[in-house]
């Protein structure tokens, strides 16, 4: 029997539909934000991660899916979504669109080569926005705002927002020289990951898991404390600004980030959830101001974040939520086969009409399909057999309010949208008046 992949799972049915309800709220705070959806390949050249993420960081250096293709060409599953956005922004000269500020948003699977366990895969999925033009700490804001928003329309309590500034390229080169400067004697007293990283990457080893609560990296240099004077004012309007919008966060000032990408702002949400065990991490992003000219596009900056959907999924485990309850408008039960091609008619009017409809194709008998259209959680139960057909009529009854009544059948249809359309109808599933869910 052949078995899934390590780092994989299969979403089933139950889970589909929590991951579709996520989906659905996503893309209605997106619209809320005014963020257009874009979607790019699943694998792209390698290169282009090695040049925008960061030949020495985790992700490229450990944990890339590469492969090479019947063309001979260095392919990459993607394990992030900012540097194929960003290809795709200059590939398709957005910048030239009429809109200067472009901001877009995904969502699909990355591919991780990591350790797995709970809340984090070798392939899991990311809902992810980025917005391309505009320099100003406001479009920092707007893109954190954005991302508590998602949070706050699913109902996720329990979360941090930690912000911090890496600065401008020139700030980060500062930088980087003190820290070096301040670890280079006590180096070997670090981590082996992190005495690697003293060679390679060497902001990183301010958020080590490992070393963060010693004393010598309790007191290293942080980067707040390199920011020139503009890096410095950016920040600051940041932070006002969020302010503004009563956004809650907490100043981080160990806060790095694993991609080579960003400069000033840096951002990530964890939310103190038992459901997400130690993968808390629920979002990260920040402000890329050269990546697209990095990776050969004009000298327009970049901002953005990304969403570990599977983790959103045990923070929403937390919140109780159910997704959007399965139904149908209508469970049409055929009796006997001399009235299925009637009853089908019946049926196709229906589904072209747009009511949730289904039907049993086991011929089942009047019980059996009574609990059939139970699980299926039909509205109206409507049957169909060969009296009915001799008269032309059809039986039909409204789960929700009880009333069963026999109509014409050439009726159904009209019947079923004209009950739907009852205002004074409560829905029994969410308790609303007439819900857009339910109607
Ligand atoms: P990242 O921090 O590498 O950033 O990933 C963002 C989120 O993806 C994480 O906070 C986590 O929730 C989720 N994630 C990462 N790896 C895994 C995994 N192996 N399994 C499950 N979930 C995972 C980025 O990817 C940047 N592109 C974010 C960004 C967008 N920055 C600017 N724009």
């Amino acid at each position: 029997m052949y078995q899934k992949i390590k780092g994989t799972y299969d979403l089933l049915p139950n889970d589909t539909k929590k991951w579709q309800s996520l989906e659905k709220t996503i893309r209605s705070v997106s619209k809320i934000y005014n963020y257009e959806e874009i979607r790019t390949p699943i694998f792209e050249n390698t290169e282009l991660f090695h040049r925008s993420v960061g030949e020495e960081t985790d992700i490229v250096s450990k944990e890339t899916y590469d492969f090479i293709d019947r063309g001979k060409r260095h392919i990459t599953l993607r394990p992030e979504g900012t540097a194929p956005v960003a290809r795709s922004y200059i590939e398709n000269k957005l910048y030239a669109d009429k809109l200067p500020v472009k901001k877009l948003y995904y969502m699909g699977p990355m591919f991780r080569y990591e350790r797995p366990q709970k809340g984090r895969y070798r392939q899991f999925a990311q809902f992810g926005a980025e917005a391309f033009g505009s320099t100003s700490p406001l479009l920092d804001a707007e893109i954190i705002s954005y991302a508590v928003s998602v949070i706050k329309a699913l109902k996720i309590k329990d979360v941090e927002v930690h912000v911090n500034s890496i600065g401008d390229q020139e700030s980060k080169v500062m930088y980087k020289e003190a820290l070096i400067a301040y670890l280079e004697k006590d180096v070997q007293t670090l981590c082996s990951d992190c005495q690697k990283r003293f060679e390679t990457n060497p902001l990183r080893i301010l958020d080590c898991k490992v070393d963060k609560d010693t004393e010598l990296l309790k007191n290293a240099p942080k980067p707040l404390d390199y920011l020139n004077e503009e890096s410095k004012t950016h920040f600051n309007k940041l932070l006002a600004y969020l302010d503004a919008m009563e956004i809650k966060y907490v100043i981080d000032r160990n806060l790095v980030r694993g991609l080579d990408y960003y400069t000033h702002t840096v951002f990530e949400v964890n939310a103190n959830l038992e459901t997400l065990g130690a993968q808390n991490t629920i979002c990260g992003g920040g402000r890329y101001n050269h990546l697209v000219s990095s990776l050969g596009g004009p000298d327009i900056p970049g901002v953005g974040f990304a969403f570990g959907l599977e983790r959103l999924m045990f923070a929403l485990e937390s919140v109780n939520f159910k997704g959007t309850p399965d139904y149908l408008h209508l469970y049409l039960m055929i009796l006997g086969e001399e009235q299925k091609e009637d009853g089908i008619r019946l049926l196709n009017r229906c589904r072209i009409g747009g009511l949730f409809s289904d039907i049993d194709f086991l011929d089942k008998n009047l019980k059996a399909q009574f609990k059939l259209a139970d699980n299926m959680n039909a509205r109206f139960i409507a049957i169909y057999g060969a009296n009915e057909k001799a008269k032309g009529e059809i039986n039909v009854k409204d789960k929700d309010t009880g009333k069963e009544i026999t109509i014409k059948s050439s009726q159904l249809y009209n019947h079923i949208i004209t009950e739907l359309m009852n205002p004074n109808h409560s829905c029994e599933t969410c308790e609303e008046d007439s819900c857009d869910d339910c109607e």
